[in-house]
C-alpha cells in the first residue's frame, strides 16, 4: 500500500501554464493585440464575486485587457443578452465570461447560447461542446481542461485506465468524462460516469484507477469508496463551517482527503488542486481566442 501519495499541486502547474502564456502574449503584443477578457456577473453572489475577482485580477497581471461587468441583480434578460450581443460585436475583446449561476429569472442557457462560440472561453457554447464530443479543436471548459494539465505535468498515465467519474454537471462531469474517452494521448481510458441516480455508487468508484470527484457534496467520497494506489482528482470547493477557524469556515473537497491519504498514489489538495488550474485555463483559452482571431 502507498504509504506517501504524490500530491498534485494544481497551484505548481498553474504556474507553469501561465510562465508559457507570457511568451504567447509577447507575441501578440509584437502584432498589437492585447488579449481581451470580459467577465460579467450580474448580482452578488459570494462565491461569483470571489471567483470574478480573481479572474480580473490574475488576467490583469499577465497583461490581458481585464473587464468585468457589474450589473444589478434586478437586470432584466432582454439586457442581459443586447450586452452580450454587444460584446461579440467588440473587436477587443477576445473572450466572453458570464459568470454562473444567474439571478432565477434570466435562462441561463439561453444566454450561453448567445456568445458567439469564437469568443467562447468558458466553452460551455453548445459548438464548444459539440467539438470536444467529436474530438475537434475548440475551446474546452476550463475545470477539464485544466484536470488534463495536471495529469500531463504529473505524467499519470490515462490510456487502458479505468477513470471514474462523479457528477454529470455540464461544466465538469459531462465534458470529463467525454474527453477521457477521446482517441488520442491523455485520454483512451475505459470511463464509467456515476451520479445521483446511480444505486451503490461505491461498487464503481472502488474500480477506478482514477477518480474523478466532481460531486459538490463535502468530503462525499470517503476511503471506503477508493481503491488501494488509485489517482485521485478533487474538484470540489466547499465551505463547511470550522469553529476553530478564524473565518468561521474551512474550505473542503468532495474526497475526504484525510480519510483516503494513506490509500492513493496520488491526490489533488483543496484549496490548491484544481481550483487554480481553471482561471489558469481560462487565460489560456482567452490567448487562444486572441491568436485566433489574427488567423
Ligand atoms: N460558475 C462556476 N464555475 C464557473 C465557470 O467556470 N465559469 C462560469 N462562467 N461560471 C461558473
Amino acid at each position: 500500500m502507498p504509504n506517501s501519495p504524490l500530491i498534485l499541486s494544481g497551484k505548481e502547474v498553474s504556474l507553469a501554464v501561465k510562465a508559457e502564456l507570457k511568451g504567447r502574449i509577447e507575441a501578440l503584443a509584437g502584432k498589437g493585440i492585447k488579449p481581451g477578457l470580459t467577465a460579467v456577473l450580474v448580482g452578488e453572489d459570494p462565491a461569483s464575486q470571489v471567483y470574478v475577482r480573481s479572474k480580473e485580477r490574475q488576467s490583469a497581471k499577465l497583461g490581458f485587457n481585464s473587464n468585468v461587468l457589474r450589473l444589478d441583480a434586478s437586470t432584466s434578460q432582454d439586457e442581459l443578452l443586447k450586452i452580450v450581443e454587444g460584446l461579440n460585436k467588440d473587436p477587443e475583446v477576445h473572450g466572453i465570461l458570464v459568470q454562473l449561476p444567474l439571478p432565477r429569472h434570466i435562462d441561463d442557457q439561453l444566454i450561453i447560447e448567445t456568445i458567439d462560440p469564437e469568443k467562447d472561453v468558458d466553452g460551455f457554447h453548445p459548438v464548444s461542446v459539440g467539438k470536444l464530443v467529436l474530438g475537434l479543436d475548440g475551446f474546452v471548459s476550463c475545470t477539464p481542461a485544466g484536470i488534463l494539465e495536471i495529469m500531463k505535468h504529473y505524467n499519470i498515465e490515462t490510456e487502458g485506465k479505468h477513470v471514474v467519474v462523479v457528477g454529470r454537471s455540464n461544466i465538469v462531469g459531462k465534458p470529463m468524462a467525454n474527453l477521457m474517452i477521446q482517441k488520442r494521448d491523455l485520454a483512451n481510458a475505459t470511463v464509467t460516469l456515476v451520479h445521483t441516480r446511480t444505486p451503490d455508487m461505491g461498487v464503481h468508484t472502488r474500480q477506478a484507477d482514477i477518480l474523478i470527484a466532481a460531486a459538490g457534496v463535502p468530503e462525499f467520497i470517503g476511503d471506503d469508496m477508493v481503491k488501494d494506489g488509485a489517482v485521485v482528482i478533487d474538484v470540489g470547493i466547499n465551505r463547511v463551517d470550522d469553529a476553530t477557524r478564524e473565518k468561521g469556515y474551512r474550505l473542503t473537497g468532495d474526497v475526504n482527503y484525510e480519510a483516503v491519504l494513506g490509500k492513493v498514489s496520488a491526490i489533488t489538495p483543496v484549496p490548491g488542486g484544481v481550483g487554480p488550474m481553471t482561471i489558469a485555463m481560462l487565460l489560456s483559452n482567452t490567448v487562444k481566442s486572441a491568436e485566433n482571431s489574427i488567423k
